[in-house]
C-alpha cells in the first residue's frame, strides 16, 4: 500500500518541529494567531475538562520581564509573541499531561502555519509566582511556561550551554510485546 505522498509531506512537517529561540521581529498576523488558538482549543484533555486558559503576550515589556525570570529563557525578550498556558490548578498530574498535549499542538500548529515555536519554562515555585504576577494570573492557578511563537531565523540553540539535538534511534526506544522484546 505505502503512505501517499501528501500524507508523507504532512508527517515530514510534523517530524521537523523543533525548538526555535530566535525570530524575525515580524508580528504574527491576527488570522494566523486565531487559527493557532483554534488548534489549541481542540486539544483533548482528561475527561474533557479543558483545564487551560491562554494568555497571548505581545507586549514587549512583559516579554522582557518573563525573559528575566532565568537565563535559559533570556531569548523570550526578542520574540514577537508568547502564549502562556494557565491551568485551573485542580489536578496537578492530569493538568501537567494536558499542558504537554496542548503545548505540542501549538508547536505543530505553528509549523504547519509557516511559523515556529519554542517552550520557555518559568522555573521553580518563586519564578512561577513572579510569572503569575507579571501576567495577572491568580495565585491558585498553575502556570509553568509560555510557548513562544514567531517566524524563526534558526533552530540552532544559541545559548552558552546549548542542549544537544538529534534523537535516539527507534531501535533504542521501541520494543514489542514486552520491554526488550523483539519484533515477531
Ligand atoms: C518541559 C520543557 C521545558 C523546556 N524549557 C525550556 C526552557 O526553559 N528554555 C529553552 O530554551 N528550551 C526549553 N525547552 C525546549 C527543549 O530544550 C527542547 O524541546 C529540546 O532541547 C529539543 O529541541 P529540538 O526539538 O530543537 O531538538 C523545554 C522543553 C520542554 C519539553
Amino acid at each position: 500500500m505505502g503512505i501517499p505522498a501528501s500524507v508523507r509531506e504532512a508527517t515530514e512537517e510534523i517530524r521537523k518541529v523543533r525548538q526555535a529561540r530566535r525570530y524575525r521581529p515580524d508580528p504574527v498576523p491576527d488570522d494566523v494567531l486565531h487559527e493557532l488558538l483554534e488548534i489549541a482549543r481542540w486539544t483533548g484533555s482528561s475527561r474533557n475538562t479543558q483545564p487551560w486558559h491562554f494568555v497571548v503576550i505581545t507586549d514587549k515589556e512583559q516579554l522582557r520581564q518573563i525573559s528575566r525570570l532565568r537565563p535559559p529563557i533570556a531569548w523570550v525578550a526578542e520574540a514577537p509573541l508568547a502564549i502562556a498556558i494557565v491551568l485551573d490548578g485542580a489536578s496537578e498530574t492530569s493538568e501537567a499531561y494536558d499542558e504537554g498535549r496542548v503545548t505540542e499542538r501549538l508547536l505543530i500548529g505553528a509549523r504547519l502555519l509557516g511559523l515556529g515555536g519554542g517552550v520557555a519554562w518559568f522555573g521553580d515555585d518563586a519564578q512561577q509566582a513572579e510569572a503569575k504576577r507579571i501576567l495577572g494570573i491568580p495565585a491558585e492557578r498553575a502556570a509553568r511556561s509560555v510557548v513562544v511563537i514567531g517566524y524563526p531565523t534558526t533552530t540552532k540553540d544559541h545559548r552558552p550551554n546549548p542542549v544537544e539535538g538529534g534523537r535516539k534511534p527507534l531501535s533504542e526506544i521501541v520494543s514489542y510485546d514486552r520491554v526488550g522484546g523483539a519484533r515477531a
